[in-house]
């Protein structure tokens, strides 16, 4: 269970698949970035005991994702070139209430957002693509995110109670549909 509140459609399906090399560079991106926004709560949150050992075990998964990714790009002749970063984290994190611990719920669901689109995506690829190597690599990444969407949910749900993460969940997860409704129609898994 993801919790989205939309389904990608096929005109991104079209445009990933018409540039498979650019979304594997923004995937090595994101994983970069998915393990930097993990450490990055570490040093942020460090007498909150309970995040600690789930945050330094996903950050190390983000890495060894980042590592295959990137092999993959070299095996391709590719290099992990700077790419023009989609708006959707920043836009999406833009919604995170100031106040703790509010904050700290809201960037923990935003994150567990990112997984699921990831993971939504990465499916949708890998069940499209006719690169068979592609579609192993993605298959294997993708339950990962899954995961990490549950991690970063029940961490959410250590902080505040239940109900009111369910809720705040639901609120947030509208707000990520309408952010990539209008994203830019640039080849990125967050567009
Ligand atoms: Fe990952
Ligand atoms: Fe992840």
């Amino acid at each position: 269970m993801l919790h989205l509140a939309s389904t990608t459609g096929s005109a991104w399906l079209t445009r990933a698949l018409a540039h498979p090399d650019e979304i594997l560079v923004d995937h090595a991106h994101c994983e970069k970035k998915a393990a930097s926004t993990a450490l990055s709560l570490l040093f942020r949150y460090p007498e909150c005991t309970e995040l600690l050992a789930p945050l330094a075990r996903l950050a190390r998964e983000e890495l060894r994702h980042f590592e295959q990714v990137v092999r993959e790009l070299q095996r391709r002749g590719l290099a992990l070139v700077r790419q023009r970063p989609s708006p959707y984290a920043s836009e999406l994190l833009a919604a995170v209430r100031p106040a703790e611990p509010a904050r700290l719920v809201d960037t923990l669901l935003c994150m567990a957002l990112i997984e699921a689109r990831s993971c939504e995506r990465l499916q949708l690829l890998a069940e499209a693509t006719s690169d068979a190597a592609l579609a192993t690599l993605l298959a294997g990444l993708l339950t990962s995110e899954a995961r990490h969407h549950r991690t970063y949910v029940a961490l959410a749900e250590g902080v505040a109670p239940t109900s009111a993460v369910r809720a705040r969940l639901d609120a947030l997860a509208r707000h990520e549909a309408a952010v990539l409704a209008r994203a830019p129609d640039w080849p990125r898994l967050h567009t």
